[in-house]
């Protein structure tokens, strides 16, 4: 199960919050996993890039939806939660379009539900590998190797974002995979070899322990 893309949380019937995540990441790793064999459900966000081949899509709009999505996706082998999930959602969004009148309005948020900490901590169905990823402008390794800990994932891909323009929407990436006791500095790659790169080291890993 990948999720992929951003989030859109309503205002009202025609306005929302979302976030600039182009889902090339999230897409790219779905499309990887399903050329080693894999069977992939994508829970992707609003995109304007297509379904990639060979992959169920379950199409969402909100995080609420995307929990909803990936719940019954489960179980599954492995959970990568590429998303940029909107952290939160408008409380009482508006049933009609909102008028331009009077004051400008003020929104209250809700926080949305984390989708990688709720499934890496259930007590069912867990997959047997939860991936997480951090994008972080400073201390990239050390806050991902808490936010490892904190979410309950097993593997968090965490990106520097300081310097540059385009890694939301951008070709490349720069991460560092950051395990329970390991952490690597792969150099700056297109997303699409990131993916390749993550699905086959996964891949590996569950090649060591067939029983
Ligand atoms: O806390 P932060 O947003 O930095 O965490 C990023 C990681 O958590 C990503 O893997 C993202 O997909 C996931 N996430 C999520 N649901 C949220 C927020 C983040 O699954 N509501």
């Amino acid at each position: 199960v990948v999720t992929s893309g951003t989030t859109h949380e309503p205002i009202d019937p025609v306005r929302y919050i979302a976030n600039r995540s182009s889902g090339r990441q999230g897409h790219a790793i779905a499309a990887a996993a399903a050329a080693l064999g894999a069977e992939v459900v994508l829970v992707s966000g609003p995109v304007s890039i297509p379904d990639p081949a060979g992959v169920t899509v379950r199409h969402v709009e909100t995080a609420v939806e995307m929990l909803a999505a990936v719940e019954a996706a489960l179980p599954a082998d492995v959970g990568i939660f590429t998303a940029a999930v909107a952290d939160w959602r408008v409380a009482g969004e508006a049933s009609q379009k909102m008028k331009k009148t009077g004051a400008a309005p003020k929104l209250a948020l809700v926080e949305n539900p984390d989708i990688l900490a709720t499934v890496a901590k259930r007590a069912v169905d867990r997959p047997r590998l939860v991936v997480g990823f951090a994008a972080e402008t400073e201390n990239v390794v050390a806050y991902a190797k808490a936010k490892r800990q904190r979410k309950g994932c097993d593997w968090i891909i965490a990106n520097d974002v300081s310097h540059a323009t385009g890694i939301m929407g951008g070709d490349n990436n720069t991460v560092h995979v950051v395990t329970a006791d390991t952490v690597e500095d792969w150099p700056d790659l297109p997303k699409t070899e990131v993916a390749a790169r993550l699905v086959a080291r996964i891949a590996r890993l569950f090649q060591e322990d067939r029983p």
